[in-house]
């Protein structure tokens, strides 16, 4: 036995399980910000009626946070999360929210809720939606104060 037409399975297996992984989320040179404009004015009013419906309750219909949930707007939400990735917010949400049915949502309500919780942080809109993809998510960096580029 020499363990050949195991191994020749095992390396394409090996090399898509290492192409589908997540870049590093710190290599500058593909990496975006949330000032990037990374999604669309449309999913953001998508996702108004959605965060009201799921979110509201305890959040907040200005998000501004309630007796037991933190705010998702503003200077110390933005802190909590000022370094972290769009990507990162994303899964918090999709894994522990809303707390009382955690891991229900479709991704597509949480891009959308996560869009219109952008725009309310006043970070401004674009062309394109925000993925439902955490990979490429992960790629989109939040970062509190605008940063200084050249146009
Ligand atoms: C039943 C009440 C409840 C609902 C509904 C709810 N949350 Fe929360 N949420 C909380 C509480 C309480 C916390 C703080 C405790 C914790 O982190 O689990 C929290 C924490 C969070 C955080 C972390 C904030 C930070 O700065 O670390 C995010 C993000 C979040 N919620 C988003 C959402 C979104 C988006 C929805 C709707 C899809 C939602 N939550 C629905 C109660 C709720």
């Amino acid at each position: 036995m020499t363990g050949g037409p195991k191994l020749a399975r095992a390396v394409p297996l090996l090399m898509l399980v290492l192409a589908a992984s997540p870049a590093s989320p710190r290599q500058p040179q593909d990496t975006r910000s949330v000032w990037d404009g990374v999604y669309t004015g449309e999913q953001a009013d998508r996702g108004q009626p959605l965060y009201r419906k799921e979110c509201a309750s305890c959040h907040g219909d200005l998000l501004t946070g309630g007796e037991m949930a933190p705010p998702l707007a503003g200077g110390s939400f933005l802190s909590n999360w000022n370094g972290l990735t769009v990507g990162d917010l994303f899964e918090r949400i999709r894994k522990t929210m809303p707390q009382n049915k955690a891991g229900k949502l479709p991704r597509t309500t949480i891009a959308d809720v996560t869009a219109y919780m952008l725009k309310v942080n006043d970070f401004p809109a674009g062309k394109e939606e925000l993925s439902t993809k955490t990979e490429a998510l992960s790629l989109i960096q939040i970062e509190t104060s605008k940063p200084e580029r050249k146009k």
